[in-house]
């Protein structure tokens, strides 16, 4: 039998609330929890547990079929990929950062500067829309740490709590974007896995209806 492959985050703030939407959606799925792929035992599903700056990737490849992803992962390096539904967990914003000493007027104050990021396509766009001209530093993971180590002047990475930034003596200072989780779907899904995912988006559609 035909089962439609989807992507789920393999460790951080998404898997739980991924794997949590499928059950809601009456999808169990037996979790070994080191195993990178399950099946359901009672829809033609496989889940693949996957990094989630890999997934845009696997979408395109046509290696699943669906994923449950971050839009900001999506914004980053999956623009050309659609989303089928707006999953209404994992809220959070993409912004800019400076040390709260700082006194930060404007976006001009990046000018020159650097910034640490993960999400390299996102800053690029947002400064080359208003002018503005900053290095970037990329780096995968704790880059809050980056302006207390003289790595930088500014971050950009994800704001969900604020207790990162919090904890190093940040402050938001630009509102980039807003994101969710979201149902993303590969360009090259075949017409019969199109069909599990139109039975898949119908039950997500009652469990998104019933949590309101
Ligand atoms: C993420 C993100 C921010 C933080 C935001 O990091 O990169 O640092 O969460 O959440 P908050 O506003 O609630 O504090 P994560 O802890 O996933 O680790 P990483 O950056 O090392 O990947
Ligand atoms: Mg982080």
């Amino acid at each position: 039998m035909t089962k439609i492959r989807i992507a789920v985050q393999k460790s951080g703030r998404l898997n739980e609330d991924s794997l949590k939407i499928l059950k809601d959606c009456g999808i169990s799925i037996d979790n070994g929890k080191d195993q990178l792929k399950a099946t359901s035992r009672n829809f033609p599903l496989e889940v693949f547990y996957l990094r989630n700056g890999d997934i845009p990737q696997y979408l395109r490849d046509g290696v699943v079929d669906i994923a449950i992803i971050g839009e900001n992962v999506l914004i980053e390096k999956g623009k050309d990929i659609s989303i089928a539904e707006r999953l209404g967990f994992s809220k959070c914003r993409v912004s800019l950062a400076v040390p709260k000493s700082e006194s930060y007027n404007s976006i001009k104050d990046f000018e020159g500067k650097k910034i640490a990021t993960s999400y390299p396509n996102t800053v690029k766009e947002y400064l080359a829309a208003r002018g503005v001209n900053a290095e970037l530093h990329i780096i995968n993971g704790s880059v809050e740490i980056a302006p207390n180590i003289g790595l930088a002047y500014g971050i950009c990475d994800i704001v969900s709590s604020g207790s990162t930034l919090f904890k190093n003596n940040l402050k938001e200072v630009e509102v980039m974007l807003k994101s969710e989780a979201v149902l993303a779907v590969s360009p090259t899904i075949s017409e019969e896995r199109k069909e599990l995912l139109k039975k898949i988006q119908f039950r997500i559609k009652s469990v998104l209806q019933a949590r309101q």
